[in-house]
Protein backbone atom coordinates (compact mmCIF):
# COMPACT_ATOMS: atom_id res chain seq x y z
CA UNK A 1 0.00 0.00 0.00
CA UNK A 2 0.74 3.18 -1.02
CA UNK A 3 0.95 6.33 1.89
CA UNK A 4 0.34 9.75 0.87
CA UNK A 5 -0.23 12.97 2.98
CA UNK A 6 -3.51 14.32 3.43
CA UNK A 7 -1.95 18.28 4.03
CA UNK A 8 -1.62 21.55 2.17
CA UNK A 9 1.13 22.39 4.58
CA UNK A 10 4.87 22.57 2.87
CA UNK A 11 6.70 22.42 6.10
CA UNK A 12 5.02 19.30 7.05
CA UNK A 13 5.26 17.35 3.72
CA UNK A 14 8.99 18.51 3.20
CA UNK A 15 9.58 16.74 6.44
CA UNK A 16 7.36 13.02 5.78
CA UNK A 17 8.96 13.37 2.22
CA UNK A 18 12.40 13.11 3.75
CA UNK A 19 12.08 10.05 5.44
CA UNK A 20 12.10 8.35 1.31
CA UNK A 21 8.39 6.84 1.61
CA UNK A 22 5.69 9.34 0.64
CA UNK A 23 4.16 8.46 -2.75
CA UNK A 24 1.65 11.50 -3.09
CA UNK A 25 -0.60 14.15 -1.58
CA UNK A 26 -3.72 15.09 -0.98
CA UNK A 27 -5.65 18.38 -0.32
CA UNK A 28 -9.50 19.43 -0.42
CA UNK A 29 -11.02 22.46 0.16
CA UNK A 30 -10.42 23.04 4.02
CA UNK A 31 -6.84 21.85 4.11
CA UNK A 32 -6.13 25.19 1.93
CA UNK A 33 -8.40 27.37 3.66
CA UNK A 34 -6.59 26.32 6.86
CA UNK A 35 -2.82 27.41 5.34
CA UNK A 36 -3.87 30.13 4.15
CA UNK A 37 -1.42 30.19 0.92
CA UNK A 38 -1.85 30.87 -2.85
CA UNK A 39 -3.98 28.08 -3.80
CA UNK A 40 -2.22 27.36 -7.40
CA UNK A 41 1.26 28.07 -5.91
CA UNK A 42 0.85 25.77 -3.16
CA UNK A 43 -0.72 22.74 -5.71
CA UNK A 44 2.65 23.49 -7.72
CA UNK A 45 5.31 23.46 -4.92
CA UNK A 46 4.05 20.28 -3.61
CA UNK A 47 3.95 18.35 -7.09
CA UNK A 48 7.03 19.66 -7.41
CA UNK A 49 8.57 18.25 -4.38
CA UNK A 50 6.85 15.28 -3.74
CA UNK A 51 6.97 13.89 -7.90
CA UNK A 52 3.88 12.04 -7.25
CA UNK A 53 0.18 11.99 -7.30
CA UNK A 54 -1.01 15.39 -5.99
CA UNK A 55 -4.77 15.82 -5.47
CA UNK A 56 -6.46 19.38 -6.10
CA UNK A 57 -9.92 19.33 -5.42
CA UNK A 58 -12.60 21.36 -7.30
CA UNK A 59 -15.21 23.65 -6.08
CA UNK A 60 -17.69 24.08 -9.16
CA UNK A 61 -20.76 22.04 -8.42
CA UNK A 62 -21.79 21.71 -12.06
CA UNK A 63 -20.43 19.71 -14.77
CA UNK A 64 -19.45 22.58 -16.68
CA UNK A 65 -17.81 24.44 -14.19
CA UNK A 66 -16.42 21.10 -13.20
CA UNK A 67 -14.58 20.40 -16.08
CA UNK A 68 -13.15 23.94 -16.66
CA UNK A 69 -11.10 23.88 -13.28
CA UNK A 70 -10.01 20.70 -13.86
CA UNK A 71 -8.51 21.45 -17.12
CA UNK A 72 -7.38 24.54 -15.57
CA UNK A 73 -5.80 22.79 -12.18
CA UNK A 74 -4.52 19.71 -14.70
CA UNK A 75 -2.51 22.33 -16.27
CA UNK A 76 -0.81 23.58 -13.13
CA UNK A 77 1.32 20.57 -12.93
CA UNK A 78 2.38 17.08 -14.38
CA UNK A 79 1.47 15.62 -11.29
CA UNK A 80 -2.20 16.86 -10.42
CA UNK A 81 -4.75 14.71 -9.79
CA UNK A 82 -7.95 16.42 -10.14
CA UNK A 83 -10.38 15.96 -6.86
CA UNK A 84 -14.35 15.65 -7.80
CA UNK A 85 -17.02 15.51 -5.29
CA UNK A 86 -19.20 12.32 -5.40
CA UNK A 87 -22.01 13.90 -6.94
CA UNK A 88 -23.97 13.29 -10.73
CA UNK A 89 -22.19 16.88 -11.79
CA UNK A 90 -18.79 14.84 -10.17
CA UNK A 91 -19.74 11.31 -12.44
CA UNK A 92 -20.01 12.89 -15.50
CA UNK A 93 -17.20 15.58 -15.07
CA UNK A 94 -15.07 12.25 -13.72
CA UNK A 95 -15.73 10.68 -17.28
CA UNK A 96 -14.85 13.98 -19.46
CA UNK A 97 -11.94 14.91 -17.87
CA UNK A 98 -10.58 11.04 -18.00
CA UNK A 99 -11.43 10.68 -21.60
CA UNK A 100 -8.86 13.76 -22.20
CA UNK A 101 -6.45 11.84 -20.48
CA UNK A 102 -6.66 13.97 -16.99
CA UNK A 103 -6.33 11.41 -13.49
CA UNK A 104 -9.26 12.11 -11.41
CA UNK A 105 -9.58 11.62 -7.59
CA UNK A 106 -13.89 11.34 -7.01
CA UNK A 107 -13.82 11.85 -2.83
CA UNK A 108 -16.66 11.71 -0.25
CA UNK A 109 -17.16 8.49 -0.92
CA UNK A 110 -19.37 6.51 2.00
CA UNK A 111 -20.96 3.22 0.28
CA UNK A 112 -19.75 0.64 -2.34
CA UNK A 113 -22.15 1.37 -4.68
CA UNK A 114 -20.89 5.37 -5.40
CA UNK A 115 -17.33 4.23 -5.59
CA UNK A 116 -18.53 1.59 -8.39
CA UNK A 117 -20.08 4.80 -10.35
CA UNK A 118 -16.81 6.79 -9.50
CA UNK A 119 -15.17 3.59 -11.22
CA UNK A 120 -17.27 3.36 -14.18
CA UNK A 121 -17.00 6.86 -14.68
CA UNK A 122 -13.52 6.74 -15.10
CA UNK A 123 -12.07 7.73 -11.73
CA UNK A 124 -8.16 6.85 -11.35
CA UNK A 125 -8.64 7.03 -7.29
CA UNK A 126 -11.83 6.82 -5.47
CA UNK A 127 -11.43 8.16 -1.49
CA UNK A 128 -13.59 6.41 1.13
CA UNK A 129 -13.87 8.46 4.15
CA UNK A 130 -13.37 5.70 6.47
CA UNK A 131 -12.91 7.78 9.79
CA UNK A 132 -15.83 10.05 8.86
CA UNK A 133 -18.30 6.39 8.63
CA UNK A 134 -16.80 5.47 12.17
CA UNK A 135 -18.24 8.80 13.35
CA UNK A 136 -21.62 7.24 12.61
CA UNK A 137 -20.75 4.37 14.17
CA UNK A 138 -20.89 2.33 11.17
CA UNK A 139 -17.73 0.49 9.62
CA UNK A 140 -15.43 2.35 7.89
CA UNK A 141 -12.86 -0.30 7.20
CA UNK A 142 -15.89 -2.80 6.25
CA UNK A 143 -16.47 0.05 3.75
CA UNK A 144 -13.06 -0.65 2.20
CA UNK A 145 -12.96 -3.98 2.29
CA UNK A 146 -16.70 -4.07 0.34
CA UNK A 147 -15.06 -1.44 -2.35
CA UNK A 148 -11.96 -3.86 -2.99
CA UNK A 149 -14.14 -7.14 -3.25
CA UNK A 150 -16.33 -5.21 -5.79
CA UNK A 151 -13.20 -3.84 -7.98
CA UNK A 152 -11.59 -7.11 -8.08
CA UNK A 153 -14.39 -8.72 -9.20
CA UNK A 154 -14.54 -6.70 -12.08
CA UNK A 155 -11.48 -7.00 -14.10
CA UNK A 156 -11.67 -3.78 -16.08
CA UNK A 157 -12.18 -1.26 -12.62
CA UNK A 158 -8.31 0.12 -12.60
CA UNK A 159 -9.67 2.61 -10.41
CA UNK A 160 -7.53 2.63 -6.71
CA UNK A 161 -8.60 2.46 -3.64
CA UNK A 162 -7.05 5.29 -1.68
CA UNK A 163 -8.62 5.08 2.36
CA UNK A 164 -9.13 9.06 3.45
CA UNK A 165 -10.38 10.17 6.70
CA UNK A 166 -7.51 8.23 8.88
CA UNK A 167 -7.42 8.94 12.33
CA UNK A 168 -5.46 6.57 14.10
CA UNK A 169 -2.28 4.15 13.03
CA UNK A 170 -4.68 1.34 13.11
CA UNK A 171 -6.49 2.98 10.43
CA UNK A 172 -3.29 2.78 7.96
CA UNK A 173 -2.27 -0.98 9.24
CA UNK A 174 -6.54 -2.08 8.76
CA UNK A 175 -6.39 -0.54 5.48
CA UNK A 176 -3.61 -2.32 3.72
CA UNK A 177 -4.49 -5.67 5.47
CA UNK A 178 -7.85 -4.76 3.60
CA UNK A 179 -6.07 -4.83 0.14
CA UNK A 180 -6.37 -0.45 0.04
CA UNK A 181 -4.36 0.80 -2.81
CA UNK A 182 -3.04 4.20 -1.09
CA UNK A 183 -3.43 5.41 2.58
CA UNK A 184 -4.10 9.42 2.82
CA UNK A 185 -2.64 10.05 6.23
CA UNK A 186 -2.96 13.79 8.40
CA UNK A 187 0.27 14.30 9.43
CA UNK A 188 -0.32 13.48 13.18
CA UNK A 189 -1.26 10.53 12.27
CA UNK A 190 2.19 9.89 10.53
CA UNK A 191 4.18 10.93 12.83
CA UNK A 192 2.66 8.27 14.68
CA UNK A 193 3.19 5.66 12.57
CA UNK A 194 6.78 5.96 13.28
CA UNK A 195 7.40 6.68 16.43
CA UNK A 196 7.11 3.86 19.26
CA UNK A 197 8.52 4.35 22.99
CA UNK A 198 10.26 0.29 23.00
CA UNK A 199 12.30 1.40 19.81
CA UNK A 200 13.22 4.60 21.82
CA UNK A 201 14.36 3.13 24.63
CA UNK A 202 16.00 0.13 22.91
CA UNK A 203 17.67 2.91 21.01
CA UNK A 204 19.14 4.52 24.19
CA UNK A 205 20.18 1.15 25.32
CA UNK A 206 22.30 -0.13 22.72
CA UNK A 207 24.03 3.74 22.67
CA UNK A 208 24.88 3.30 26.45
CA UNK A 209 25.53 0.32 26.10
CA UNK A 210 28.19 1.03 23.25
CA UNK A 211 29.61 3.69 25.37
CA UNK A 212 31.29 1.28 27.76
CA UNK A 213 33.64 0.00 24.84
CA UNK A 214 37.18 1.38 25.10
CA UNK A 215 37.20 2.30 21.46
CA UNK A 216 33.56 4.09 20.24
CA UNK A 217 34.42 5.44 17.13
CA UNK A 218 33.44 3.32 13.76
CA UNK A 219 34.04 5.36 11.01
CA UNK A 220 37.68 5.68 11.85
CA UNK A 221 38.13 2.00 12.72
CA UNK A 222 36.45 0.87 9.42
CA UNK A 223 38.86 2.98 7.93
CA UNK A 224 41.77 1.84 9.64
CA UNK A 225 40.08 -1.50 9.17
CA UNK A 226 39.70 -1.62 5.08
CA UNK A 227 42.82 -0.16 4.57
CA UNK A 228 45.30 -2.93 6.59
CA UNK A 229 42.43 -5.70 4.42
CA UNK A 230 43.76 -3.92 1.26
O1 LIG B 1 -8.87 14.60 2.47
C1 LIG B 1 -10.08 14.10 2.81
C2 LIG B 1 -10.18 13.36 4.12
O2 LIG B 1 -9.04 12.66 4.41
C3 LIG B 1 -10.74 14.18 5.26
O3 LIG B 1 -10.52 13.62 6.52
O4 LIG B 1 -10.47 13.78 8.99
O5 LIG B 1 -11.63 15.57 7.64
O6 LIG B 1 -12.62 13.30 7.87
P1 LIG B 1 -11.36 14.10 7.82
Amino acid sequence: MKLFLDSANLDHIKEIHGWGVLAGVTTNPSLIAKEGGDFLQTIHDICELVQGPVSAEVVAQDTAGMIREGKLLAQVHEHVVVKVPLIAAGLAATRALADEGIDVNVTLCFQPTQALLAALAGAAFISPFLGRVDDLALDGMGLIREIRDVYDNDFDLETQVLAASIRHPRHVTEAALAGADVATIPYGVFVKLLNHPQTADGNRQFLADWDTVPDKDIEAQAKAFLAAKG
